[in-house]
Parts: structure tokens; C-alpha cells; sequence
């Protein structure tokens, strides 16, 4: 039996970091996909064939005196999804209550472990195929709880966001509270976006504990910062509900200044974020954990302008139209 599941990727639009410290957050699906296909083995192995991922910062070297090809790749990456394969089979067997062998293939297409919520869409595709092989089709909501289960085991810590955008889809108003309180909002507008995409410099993991660890140092600068970020993202969910697209610009700027206070910025990410707005965005801001990654651009009329203007700054542009579909299923070949 052969179960085939895929899951979108995300861009946080307003809340990343103070999401951790129980701010809200808005985060959206994006129109790129992460298919996962599991395969039932007769044996208790489990194989992960992860050939197609597109892992960023491939560098290929040759001279004329040394014509052999190097190549180097950002092999942490790979490992890093890799990971949560595995402890996603593992929380999916424990609350199951079988172990099953598989062969697990991932196709991706975004590149892994750049702030597009990559690693969330491995945990919820790897548990929601694998619970289809072991004869379950769970309800969204405990493949959404499993899959963060998976992110807490691998990352330490890790909000309910990126897992829950991965299983729902479309455009989500999340406060961390237990159990998560979700809402899915409706956005009737078009929101043009385009996502800048540098290699990252730094993890997730990395990135969230110097988050904590300023703030444990500067708790009377750094806790109102945090709630700042969170009272942005309530004016942006009543913006978005407007379709005030200047406000929504504006509070994207704002947001990215405090992010950037915060130690989570690059050159590289200020660079592209200061030159999509130069270019004609109505608004930009890193997007995800930082370090690295993923920025994005509000820059309705303006795509192309805003695009040669990240490519000029070294960034690599690319348009991703926000998506409503969240988890989908395939096919369930027997
Ligand atoms: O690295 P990403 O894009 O998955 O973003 C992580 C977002 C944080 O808010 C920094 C961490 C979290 O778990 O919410």
C-alpha cells in the first residue's frame, strides 16, 4: 500500500519570534507544495528517500587547472528534514499504537530550511501518510497536534504556527494558548506578494533561543517589544479584513524594524527588505525565524520592479500566490 499526501508551505506574515512568548501571529499558505509518499515495507525499516529536496546554497567550483567539479551543499539541511521524518514516525507509531516499515519519498517544491515551513510540512505529511498505511485517517486537528509534537522533539521549542498553517491552509490568526486558538480568516483581496530568498545562516532553533536569551537579559526593553509585535498583528488582522492594503504595508514595516532590533535580521535580509521598498513596495519584512532565508514585499502593480530590485541586492526572487488548500490527500494506491 502506497499512501501519498502533499502540504503547503508558508510565509508568517505578522507574529514570527513573539508567537514563542504568546503573542498572536497571522500566517499564510503559499501556492508551493511538499508531497510526501509512504510505502509500506515488509520489514520494520524505515528508508527515506529525500534525492529531490532542493537544498539552498548547492556551490559548484571548477578551474581550467583543475577541471574536476566540487561540489558543496548545505548538508545540515538535509539532515535537519530528515529528522523530523523520523520523529513524526515516531509520534504517529506511539499514538497509533503500531509500528509499521516504510519507504518515505519527499519531493519539495521550495528550498528546505529557508523559512517557508518546510520542516512543518515534512511533520504533518510524514504523520498524516503514515497514519493512512497503519488503516487511520485522522482528524486534521491531531495531525496538526502530532506534528507539532514532532517540531517540539526536534527544535525545543517551537509555537503551534507553521503546523497549523501546513494542515489548514489559507490565512490563519493563531494565539498560542492551549489548546491553540485558530481562526481562519477570510481575505477576500488578492494579496501580491513576492518572497526574497537568501541562504540562511542559521537555524530555527538557534535564531528562537537568542530571542529568549535577550529577553531573559532585557526583559524590561525586550518584553514590550514582543508586545508590540503582537498588538501589529491585531491591527493587521483588522487591516486585512478592510483590505487596507497601505496599512498593511505600513505595519509589515514596523514589524520588520522590531525583528531587526531583535537580532534576527541579516545584511542580506535588510538589503533585500530596503530595496523591495525603494522598487515600489508598499511594505516588506523578513519572514519566518531569520538569519537568512526568507523576506517578504506587499507590492501591489509593482512585482516586477520589486523582483529586479532583490535580484540586484543578491536575493532570489520568486512569486507564490497565497494558498486556501491546506493538507490534501493525493492518492492511496492499495
Ligand atoms: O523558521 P520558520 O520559518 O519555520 O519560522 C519559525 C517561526 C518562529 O516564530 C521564529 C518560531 C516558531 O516556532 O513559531
Amino acid at each position: 500500500m502506497r499512501a501519498t499526501v502533499s502540504v503547503p508551505g508558508k510565509v508568517s506574515l505578522f507574529g514570527e519570534h513573539a508567537i514563542v512568548f504568546g503573542e498572536p501571529a497571522l500566517v499564510a499558505a503559499i501556492g508551493k507544495r511538499l508531497t510526501i509518499s509512504a510505502e509500506e515495507r515488509s520489514d520494520r525499516a524505515v528508508r527515506i528517500n529525500a534525492m529531490d529536496l532542493h537544498v539552498p546554497g548547492v556551490i559548484l567550483t571548477f578551474t581550467e587547472d583543475s577541471p574536476e567539479l566540487t561540489v558543496e551543499t548545505d548538508y545540515g539541511h538535509m539532515v535537519g528534514a530528515v529528522g523530523y521524518v523520523r520523529e513524526a514516525i515516531e509520534a504517529a507509531s506511539e499514538h497509533l499504537g503500531s509500528r509499521l516499515g516504510v519507504n518515505i519519498t519527499i519531493r519539495s517544491e521550495m528550498p528546505v530550511g529557508a523559512g517557508l515551513g518546510t520542516s512543518a510540512a515534512v511533520s504533518v505529511g510524514t504523520v498524516a501518510a503514515y497514519s493512512i498505511l497503519a488503516g487511520h485517517q485522522l482528524p486534521l486537528g491531531e495531525i496538526a497536534s502530532l506534528a507539532h509534537k514532532t517540531e517540539l522533539r526536534v527544535q525545543n521549542i517551537a509555537s503551534p504556527m507553521d503546523t497549523s498553517v501546513a494542515t489548514y491552509g489559507g490565512v490563519l490568526y493563531i494565539r498560542p494558548t492551549s489548546p491553540t486558538h485558530i481562526e481562519r480568516l477570510q481575505v477576500a483581496c488578492e494579496l501580491p506578494f513576492v518572497i526574497g530568498y537568501v541562504e540562511r545562516e542559521s537555524r530555527t532553533s538557534e535564531l528562537v533561543k537568542k530571542v529568549r536569551d535577550l529577553r531573559e537579559s532585557y526583559a524590561e526593553i525586550i518584553s514590550p517589544i514582543l508586545q508590540s509585535i503582537g498588538r501589529i498583528t491585531e491591527r493587521a488582522k483588522a487591516a486585512l479584513a478592510e483590505e487596507d492594503l497601505p496599512t498593511l504595508g505600513r505595519l509589515m514595516n514596523i514589524n520588520h524594524g522590531l525583528l531587526d532590533s531583535l537580532g534576527v535580521s541579516t545584511k542580506a535580509l535588510n538589503d533585500m527588505v530596503y530595496s523591495a521598498r525603494f522598487a515600489g513596495a508598499v511594505g516588506s519584512k523578513m519572514t519566518g525565524a531569520g538569519g537568512g532565508g526568507c523576506m517578504i514585499a506587499l507590492c501591489p502593480g509593482k512585482e516586477l520592479e520589486v523582483s529586479t530590485a532583490i535580484k540586484v541586492v543578491g536575493g532570489c526572487p520568486f512569486r507564490a500566490p497565497l494558498s486556501c488548500e491546506g493538507l490534501r490527500v493525493e492518492s492511496v494506491e492499495k
